[in-house]
């Protein structure tokens, strides 16, 4: 069997890991856009291309008889690499570029849930004409002044910003959505939602939809959430594949809103998803309501799901592509998981360690080291990139075991990297605990 793998960074190395444990014991070829020294450990062959140079891509498929595609990132997701790949034959573990608007458009995903009927969005409305008056009147009017501007597009994570955060008054709001709107012919404004958020990722095949454990990403950059939005510094999942702070009627919604939106999907683009459904929820006084969906696996999400995997992954695929994914097929270990990001002491702001060595401990049997943006130099030393360098993973019988062991391997790394040492501890947890209580106070 031989499979090809379209990746980079942590992400990429925690899917080759876990499709090369399969039984079907397959060749790996690879094309990331840098060498990953992971993915080049596992892989019969890796390439180096650029993900959305498709010429180059379709050039490599043809030179090996591949059985399937994963795809793993957001952009050659969204720009319709499936389909390329598909137009010669190859199936992908990924949606076409129709059905991957359900990440690439704010507003394609808005719209889908109204027009079939699943209430899980906040106050929406998407412009596409750069009106001063009444973009101003809907925020100020319709929203109170509580709301969140949104690119229409893929934009590297930065699409998004927030009232009282990046955004200090209506003018500020209204210059940031004609922006968008120039820029992307669209805008979606919405209202600022307060809760707790966490990640449903799902394996889904057309309307067969089997969950993942929920996660929870920590986006900012520094302990105690602050400092700026990075691709995410850290996750956490508990052993019961739920979080502390998640009810049970929460959890159940969103599994909900995952199968809903997937049979709308369907519907509304006349074929069936095949790949990964990434949910990203948030509890507020009014119930779970959906920020946004993801074409794709998470990352770091991926490091704290794939290594639970009891089941055969290679299967998993192979069930996704046939459309014969059943609940058998996919069990999870009952462990609580803490993933931390090793990164650059100047992530996110400078690139200001670049090419500096970097070493990691020996990792034990119940933890993970993922390598992200990291090259290895011709004497086998490993080199910092200027973004996320790799995720340490401590895997546990309780959230506060995996955080000892993630902690503890995380403080063992030399060179001049940083990670954030509050995720997963007992207080942070039980920070979010709180949040939830005085919700429904
Ligand atoms: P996205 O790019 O859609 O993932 O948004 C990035 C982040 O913005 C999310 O993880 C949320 O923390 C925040 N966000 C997005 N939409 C809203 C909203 N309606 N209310 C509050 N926060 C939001
Ligand atoms: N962890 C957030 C993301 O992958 O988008």
């Amino acid at each position: 069997m031989q499979i090809l793998l379209l990746t980079s960074s942590a992400r990429g190395h925690a899917i080759a890991e876990s499709l090369s444990k399969s039984s079907h014991n397959p060749d790996i070829i690879s094309i990331s856009p840098r060498s990953n020294p992971g993915i080049k450990k596992i892989a019969k062959q890796e390439y180096v291309s650029d993900l959305m140079d498709f010429d180059s891509a379709l050039d490599i498929a043809k030179k090996h008889d591949i059985d399937f595609a994963f795809i793993g990132p957001d952009d050659p997701i969204g720009a319709g690499m499936a389909d390329a790949l598909d137009s010669i034959g190859i199936p992908s573990v990924a949606p076409t570029k129709s059905l991957a608007r359900v990440e690439t458009s704010k507003a394609f995903t808005r719209n889908l849930l109204e027009q079939y009927g699943i209430n899980a969005s906040p106050k929406f409305m998407s412009f596409d004409r750069a009106d001063p008056e009444l973009l101003s009147k809907y925020i100020e009017q319709d929203l109170s002044g509580e709301f969140v501007v949104k690119y229409d597009g893929l934009r590297g994570g930065k699409g998004v910003k927030i009232s009282g955060e990046h955004l200090n008054s209506t003018e500020e709001g209204v210059k940031y959505a004609i922006e968008c709107i120039e820029e992307c012919g669209q805008t979606v404004i919405e209202e600022k939602l307060n809760g707790v958020e966490f990640s449903l990722i799902s394996f889904t095949s057309g309307t067969l939809v089997v969950d993942t454990p929920a996660v929870q990403d920590h986006k900012r950059a520094y302990n105690g959430d602050t400092g700026p939005n990075t691709g995410g510094m850290g996750t956490v999942s508990d052993a019961n594949h739920s979080l502390p702070f998640i009810e049970q009627r929460h959890l159940d919604r969103a599994k909900e809103i995952n199968r809903q939106v997937a049979a709308a999907l369907q519907e509304q683009c006349g074929v069936p998803y095949k790949g990964i459904l990434y949910g990203g929820f948030i509890i507020t006084r009014e119930g779970v309501k959906l920020i946004e969906y993801n074409a794709r696996f998470g990352d770091p999400e991926a490091l704290n799901i794939l290594p639970l995997l009891k089941t055969d992954f290679v299967d998993i695929c192979q069930a996704i592509l046939t459309n014969s994914l059943t609940d058998d097929l996919v069990s999870f270990h009952e462990k609580a998981t803490v993933c931390k990001y090793i990164t650059p002491e100047g992530y996110p702001n400078n690139k200001d360690q670049k090419g500096q060595q970097i070493e990691f401990p020996e990792m034990p049997e119940n933890a993970e080291l993922f390598y992200g943006d990291l090259t290895e130099d011709s004497n086998g030393n490993l080199i910092l990139g200027g973004s996320r360098t790799a995720g340490i993973v401590g895997i546990g019988d309780t959230i506060e075991e995996a955080q000892a062991i993630a902690q503890g391997l995380c403080e063992q790394v030399k060179g001049p990297v940083r990670f954030r040492d509050d995720i997963g501890t007992k207080e942070l947890m039980q920070q979010r605990v709180n949040t939830v209580k005085h919700l429904f106070s």
